[in-house]
């Protein structure tokens, strides 16, 4: 006979989390389901009707009893929600050191980059231990990544940059599904989380590096591309010097601040009319919109990244500073689209981005853009 579980495997702090508060809820529902049918059959029995002629006596309502048995249960009942919001918003704000895996959905496979370089298809590994924050994009409709072993199931929307994080607990393999159904293939769009001890998954990180670091790539696309041609680096060019612009906050032509992040950087390459930075001009850039894939984008993105770190931390093409905007501006502005790193990257004054470093050091690679020799492509 086959094993039973009530539960799936709890491999994530966010799954014992869940799981409390899951019990939390049922728990509550079972007393109050109980009270109310003790209730029913107590005043069923209590007050039944005992002969024709029996005429209940005329009852006033009592304030007290009604405010108590509303207020009471209201109070218990709003406990779900504050739980249920630490917990929401705990989910929302990734730990600053967290590693950055990301993660495209396509009809009908997952496919995973490393910021090193290592690709992998429907499979995710991770260390044990670590908070992990997925960057998760789709390249055609609506999937849904969904880890039933960390309680975490996030949709992947074409059009904008979704994440999703957690710190597994329990080294093992666990099933990724796809939850959203995306065609005819939607039931085959599964894989396999693998948590590895954190030594096992350096030794595994570091053994297939196949084409060099995203960064690496993004920079040959950057040259590919003639992005270089108008994004100059040590002058004035006809667009923005992108150096330390990752993180930093910009004004734009309009007066409004947004935080430069994955979101905006996405916007400006597939929308670059959308949000001018102050003292530049609208329509020099063309769109990349239908020419650059998701993963070309990402690539793009983590070599913007890794300029960052090349110079200071504030933006210094424009004017920046406290004065220039409210200081969450960025994720207001770039809500719709959904900005990411709110927390991590609304600063401006500070020098050395310390989960950059920490993880150019993780992905056992050099903080400049260059490409890791190891080589075997095993992992493509
Ligand atoms: Cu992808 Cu269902």
């Amino acid at each position: 006979m086959p094993e039973y579980h009530l539960l799936p495997d709890a491999a994530a702090v966010s799954a014992t989390a869940y799981d409390y508060l899951w019990w939390y809820e049922v728990g509550i529902a079972a007393i109050m389901t109980a009270l109310i049918f003790a209730g029913v059959f107590y005043f069923a029995i209590r007050y039944r009707r005992r002969s024709e002629a029996d005429a209940p006596a005329m009852i006033e309502g009592s304030r007290f009893l009604e405010i108590t048995w509303s207020v009471i249960p209201f109070l218990v009942m709003l406990t779900f929600f504050f739980w249920g919001a630490a917990l929401y918003f705990r989910s929302q704000s990734p730990p600053p050191d967290a590693m950055n895996v990301y993660v495209v959905g396509k009809q009908w496979m997952w496919k995973v980059q490393y910021p090193n370089g290592v690709r992998e298809i429907n499979e995710l590994h991770v260390p044990v231990g670590r908070p992990v924050k997925l960057t998760m994009a789709s390249e055609d409709v609506i999937h849904s990544f969904f880890v039933p072993a960390f309680r975490l199931k996030r949709d992947v929307i074409p059009g904008r940059y979704n994440q999703m994080w957690f710190t597994a607990t329990k080294p093992g393999r666990y099933h990724l599904f796809c939850a959203e159904y995306c065609g005819t293939e939607h039931s085959g769009m599964i894989g396999w989380v693998t948590v590895m001890e954190p030594k096992d998954f350096q030794n595994w990180l570091v053994s297939g590096g196949g084409e060099g670091s995203m960064a690496s790539q993004g920079q040959k696309l950057f040259q590919q591309y003639g992005c270089s041609t108008c994004h100059l680096f040590d002058e004035q060019g006809r667009c923005p010097n992108l150096k330390g612009m990752y993180g930093s906050r910009v004004l734009l032509s309009d007066g409004r601040t947004v935080v430069a992040d994955e979101a905006y950087i996405r916007e400006s390459i597939l929308d670059p009319n959308a949000k001018i930075v102050a003292g530049f001009s609208k329509d020099i850039m063309p769109t990349f919109q239908g020419v650059l894939n998701e993963e070309q984008v990402l690539e793009l993105t983590e070599y913007i990244k890794s300029l960052a770190e090349t110079r200071g931390g504030i933006f210094t093409d424009v004017q920046t500073g406290p004065t220039a905007g409210g200081g969450r501006g960025g994720s207001i502005a770039n809500a719709g689209q959904g900005s990411l790193d709110t927390r991590g990257t609304s600063m401006t004054n500070q020098p050395p981005r310390p989960e950059a470093n920490a993880q150019a050091q993780d992905a056992s690679q050099p903080p400049a853009p260059l490409p890791t020799s190891a080589g075997t492509g095993g992992k493509k």
